[in-house]
């Protein structure tokens, strides 16, 4: 008995004796911001500040402290225990404690020589080639200075000689201080198109009732997420010769008139023969548990099931919910009774929405299950909640609607893929 409360009173002194190092700014906490904050805290950026240097950093330093360790910034939907990605923002906990110790040690500066420029952790943002193709919106598209936000939709030809794979794409905002988000799809069918010539505007309200149809996902761009999406080498995404590419632009609330104009760089796949990267979806069709309803002033649960009939190795995966969207989750389960966590979203934000590229490529085995789950709120206590007051809301592709959808892309399986890495870029 002695010994056992000898142990703990031991335990404890070597506990408090193991103080939090000493921190400083420029050794230490510089490289965590200028890697992880400055893509959007820098100059003309979508943050309200810049952090690019020391004194700009600890005008804020105490706010820094609150905000990384609620996880409030930088934002990152995906829960970081559950999958771990490329791109990935979201701080460590031992940065979180290193970020914490500094602003509680007086938030310290550091040895002068020791000072970093903001500017060398800055992503290379080429390919350190030029694009083979650019696609531009094909006028600027004007921003009411109303304090409200624009969702907008523009149609754009793409005029290709043959049909083409893309290896890299790269959607490039005209104005990086009012573009939120983008997603790129391409529509070969012509509708997305009809639909904007009925129109007087440039492009048409993303809200609308039209509904639009389109083969897939290109790409997306969220703020702080600057440079190209590159697929492995010898892989691509088709692209139709005579295909449209469609830019649906979230575009901030700003209090002055602006306007935007923003392109798509695409990069072709080298060699005869690249292997196809194919998308599918788990979407209204796996729900399991009823009709797709969610009634006024309530929350709904639903869950998905879907059967992968063949081999595939697993790229990206694209959680998609609309505004009333809480909770998204995602996992396989091989035959041979094996779970994959795919993504964890505890806290679902429309307007952070993005693909999750995987570190390495996962094989999920033919015959596995791929599963879904989704809880809405539609309560008009939900302040994200569109229409007030709420209404019952089906599956829609109005944003007013709502919608359940895990996009998955991947490449029919090939013995070894699951030993590829994939890089950054
Ligand atoms: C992807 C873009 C992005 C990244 C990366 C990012 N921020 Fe932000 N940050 C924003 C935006 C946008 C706002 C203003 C809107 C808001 O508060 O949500 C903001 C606001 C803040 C605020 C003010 C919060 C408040 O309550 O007013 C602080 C402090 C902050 N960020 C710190 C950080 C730190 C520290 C990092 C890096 C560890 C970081 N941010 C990374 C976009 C970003």
């Amino acid at each position: 008995m002695i010994y056992r409360v000898l142990i703990i009173i031991f335990l404890l002194v070597a506990y408090s004796c193991d103080s939090p190092p000493s921190v400083n700014f420029n050794e230490d906490i510089a490289p965590i911001v200028y890697t992880k904050c400055q893509s959007c805290h820098k100059k003309g950026g979508i943050a309200p500040f810049a952090f690019t240097n020391y004194s700009e950093v600890a005008d804020y330093a105490k706010m820094i402290k609150e905000v990384t360790a609620s996880r409030y910034m930088p934002p990152w939907s995906a829960d970081p225990y559950y999958q771990s990605y490329l791109y990935e923002r979201a701080l460590s906990k031992d940065e979180i404690d290193l970020i914490g110790y500094w602003v509680e040690q007086g938030f310290p500066e550091g040895p002068e020589h020791l000072k970093k420029n903001a500017d060398d952790f800055l992503p290379s943002d080429t390919l350190q080639r030029k694009p083979d193709l650019t696609i531009c919106m094909e006028e600027s598209f004007i921003i009411k200075g109303n304090n409200k936000d624009a969702y907008q939709t523009f149609v754009i030809p793409v005029n290709l000689e043959k049909d083409r794979f893309v290896q890299s794409m790269e959607f490039r905002p005209g104005n990086i201080s009012v573009v939120h988000h983008a997603q790129v799809l391409v529509d070969s069918s012509g509708r997305a198109y009809a639909i904007d010539q009925k129109t007087p505007e440039y492009g048409f309200n993303t809200f609308s009732e039209m509904r639009l149809r389109a083969n897939g996902i290109l790409t997306g761009y969220l703020p702080g997420g600057e440079g190209p999406v590159k697929y492995p080498d010898g892989t691509g995404k088709k692209v139709y010769k005579n295909s449209y590419v469609i830019f649906n632009i979230h575009y901030a609330p700003v209090p002055y008139e602006t306007e935007d104009l923003s392109c798509l760089d695409l990069y072709f796949s080298k060699g005869k023969k690249p292997r196809a990267i194919k998308g599918q979806t788990v979407n209204m069709r796996h729900i399991t548990n009823g009709e797709f309803l969610i009634k006024a002033n309530q929350t709904k649960y639903f869950h998905a099931q879907k059967t992968i009939p063949e081999d595939i190795s697993l790229i990206a995966i694209w959680p998609h919910m609309h505004f009333r969207g809480k909770k998204f989750e995602a996992y396989a389960e091989t035959p041979q009774g094996k779970t994959i966590p795919l993504v964890k979203i505890n806290n679902w934000d429309f307007n952070w929405q993005n693909a999750y590229f995987l570190k390495q490529l996962i094989h999920i085995p033919k015959a596995s299950n791929i599963y879904m789950e989704g809880t809405f709120d539609n309560r008009a206590s939900n302040p994200f909640n569109p229409v007030l007051p709420p209404v019952d809301v089906r599956w829609g592709s109005s944003s007013l609607d709502e919608m359940l959808i895990l996009g998955l892309e991947y490449l029919d399986y090939k013995t070894g893929d699951e030993n590829q890495a994939l890089d950054e870029y």
